[in-house]
């Protein structure tokens, strides 16, 4: 990518999406579109084909989906496997027609097989079932994934299929019915201590393992793998396996641990009170970030770093943040 290239981010308001633009602009890209969802429903599919042969971008990085915590993707489950599938279809459709020769798409680690080994590596990719409460938006994922890796072997585009971990930071999502754990935690906190209140409810049993990056690291990784040239793409795309590529930070923590992290830097005083009646999900979830480390790349912000940002972020919103 050069400094002047024409780069379109959808989804740039997003948890992800604004970690993407911020990084672009701090590293000189100077010619990037974005669309809100008012002005630009991703969905429409004429709407998005007329976008994309108006604009032309050069490289696309597909931040945009329908995203949530284990609730909303247990309740609204049409909604995320129809949104989900749509937004890619019409983007990296879009895209192709267009003429876009570097695509990005955002999938998750929930696509990997619910008891597959650990850390999971990318060729654990449909190799057992999934878990059943994140099935129909990890089936839509992994039909983005399906769809840039047909595209390559078709059409010899080099799209890219970047797989993050739990992310958290500036601009995420605090309400208690679609967040994620992380966020969920914060607000839980921040609420108990301005309340005074004695104990925090928390679900599950807080023995589950899980992965956190910051955003701000999964967009250095995102732009860095949007850079490689051609020889080091050709380690990611072959037609052997869907070009993929693992994001994390290579190391997990309890959601006991993450719990007791958060109550320090949020600075309340609460007993945590954990829920056993409600489901843990995945036991365990770590992945595997070997192919991307040996590209060069290793994430830097460290959990406590990374929660004492996201909480200043947190409190610098105020009431403004998304609930
Ligand atoms: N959050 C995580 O922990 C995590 C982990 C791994 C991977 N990811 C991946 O990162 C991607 C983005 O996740 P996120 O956490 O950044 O989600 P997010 O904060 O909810 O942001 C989603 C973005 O998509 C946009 N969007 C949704 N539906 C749209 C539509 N129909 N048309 C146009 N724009 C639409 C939203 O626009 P509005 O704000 O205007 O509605 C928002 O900017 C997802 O695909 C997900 O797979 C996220």
């Amino acid at each position: 990518m050069r400094s002047d290239s024409k780069i379109y981010v959808a989804g740039h308001r997003g948890l992800a999406g604004s970690a993407i633009l911020r990084r672009l602009r701090a590293a000189g890209y100077t010619n990037i579109v974005t669309r809100t969802h008012a002005e630009l429903d991703l969905i429409d599919q004429t709407a998005v084909h007329s976008f994309f042969e108006r604009e032309r971008p050069e490289c696309v990085f597909l931040a945009a989906g329908k995203v949530g915590g284990i609730l909303a993707n247990n309740t609204y489950r049409a909604q995320f496997i129809y949104e989900n599938i749509a937004i890619q279809s019409n983007v990296i459709h879009g895209s192709f027609r267009a003429g876009v020769s570097k695509l990005l798409s955002l999938g998750s680690s929930c696509i990997y097989p619910r008891a597959c080994p650990q850390p999971i590596k990318e060729e654990y990719l449909l190799t057992g079932p999934l878990e059943p409460t994140n099935r129909p938006y990890a089936i839509a994922k992994i039909a983005g994934i399906e769809m840039c890796w047909s595209y390559n072997r078709q059409y010899g585009t080099k799209y890219l299929c970047a797989m993050p971990t739990n992310l958290y930071g500036p601009g995420d999502t605090y309400d208690l019915q679609s967040s994620h754990v992380l966020p969920a935690l914060i607000r839980k906190f921040h609420e108990a201590k301005v309340r005074h209140e004695v104990t925090v409810p928390i679900w599950g049993t807080g023995s589950p393992l899980r992965e956190f990056l910051y955003s701000d690291d999964m967009a250095e990784a995102c732009v860095f793998l949007a850079q490689l040239d051609r020889d080091q793409l050709s380690t990611i795309l072959n037609d052997s396996q869907p070009p993929l590529v693992n994001v994390g930070c290579g190391e997990d923590h309890s959601i006991r641990e993450l719990a007791e992290l958060i109550k320090e830097v949020v600075g309340c005083k609460a007993q945590l009170s954990w829920d056993h009646s409600k489901p843990d999900g995945t036991p365990k979830k770590q992945l595997d970030v070997s192919k991307l480390s040996s590209l060069g790349w290793k994430a830097r912000t460290s959990l406590p770093q990374g929660l004492r940002l996201a909480y200043e972020d947190f409190l610098a919103r105020g009431a403004a943040f998304r609930a």
